[in-house]
């Protein structure tokens, strides 16, 4: 028997992967982490199979809930919200699982910071602006930050920050990056990504304070950066019409008539 950690994409019930709801419907037994997760995924559910939420539940009764259901012959559907590799706290529960001896496997889902890049149609890495990503947090009350991952020590890279579970310091994050990227660096923040009521805000470092109000608490992201703003950047040489590669050789004499095969 098995236990599939499952990505319940952002919010919306349609992000969602097909293998993902092909898992949800075969399983007997479903346990979702909380809110996140919209009732239309619980809907992929077979009829009369149990379900969980594990919001109120410590790490014990979860494994519990498992170790329960697989010694009685049921696979288990375990839904987080987003994508499983980041913050859903998976590690934690597979370590127990494997040391019971429980098998599991792993589905990705659509992640809350892919949600609102494509809630504002922006890209996050652009030639010449920004090349990397970070997906990152700010301290909370049940997880402190390794020291060297400050925002200000990712920030001295220019990358583009998608900050999570930190839109209750907004003040601190814009305190941390306004020396690094000024005050004219753009910022927006995204409540709830693909949820019906879907709100984005944009702004920059000196603005986003003044512009967030009460509503947007809980589940927003913030990304900030360059790319998040940048009209004047270069095209990639990718597409460029002279660019000699694998697919679009340019001459008889191109390297890709000539065996090399180390397409960049
Ligand atoms: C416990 S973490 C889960 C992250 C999730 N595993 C993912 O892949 O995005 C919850 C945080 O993710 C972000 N988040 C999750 N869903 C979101 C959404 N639909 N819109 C905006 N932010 C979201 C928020 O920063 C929230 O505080």
């Amino acid at each position: 028997m098995t236990v599939h950690f499952i990505g319940a994409g952002p919010g919306a019930p349609d992000l969602i992967t097909l293998r993902a709801r092909d898992l949800i419907a075969r399983c007997p037994v479903c346990l979702y982490a909380g809110s996140l997760v919209p009732p239309e995924i619980l809907a992929h559910c077979p009829g009369g199979a149990k379900i969980i939420n594990t919001a109120p539940l410590d790490l014990d009764a979860i494994v519990a809930e498992c170790v329960a259901a697989t010694q009685a012959g049921q696979d288990i559907a375990r839904l987080h919200s987003g994508d499983v590799s980041v913050w859903s706290a998976m590690g934690e529960q597979m370590r127990r699982l494997r040391a019971a001896g429980i098998d599991v496997t792993v589905t990705p889902g659509v992640p809350s910071f892919a949600a609102a890049a494509a809630a504002l149609g922006t890209e996050l890495t652009l030639p010449g602006v920004a090349q990397s990503v970070v997906l990152t947090r700010t301290p909370g009350r049940a997880s402190a930050m390794p020291e060297r991952e400050t925002l200000a020590n990712f920030a001295a890279t220019g990358a583009t920050l998608g900050i999570h579970l930190s839109i209750q310091n907004l003040d601190d994050v814009v305190a941390d990056l306004s020396p690094t990227y000024g005050p004219d660096c753009p910022v927006a923040v995204v409540w709830r990504a693909t949820w019906p009521d879907q709100r984005l805000i944009r702004g920059t470092l000196a603005t986003i304070g003044g512009l967030v109000d009460e509503e947007i608490s809980r589940t927003a992201l913030i990304l900030v950066g360059p790319a998040l703003a940048a009209e004047g950047f270069a095209e990639s040489c990718l597409y460029a019409p002279d660019y000699d590669r694998r697919y679009r050789p340019q001459s008889a004499d191109s390297q890709w008539y000539k065996g090399v095969t180390d397409d960049v």
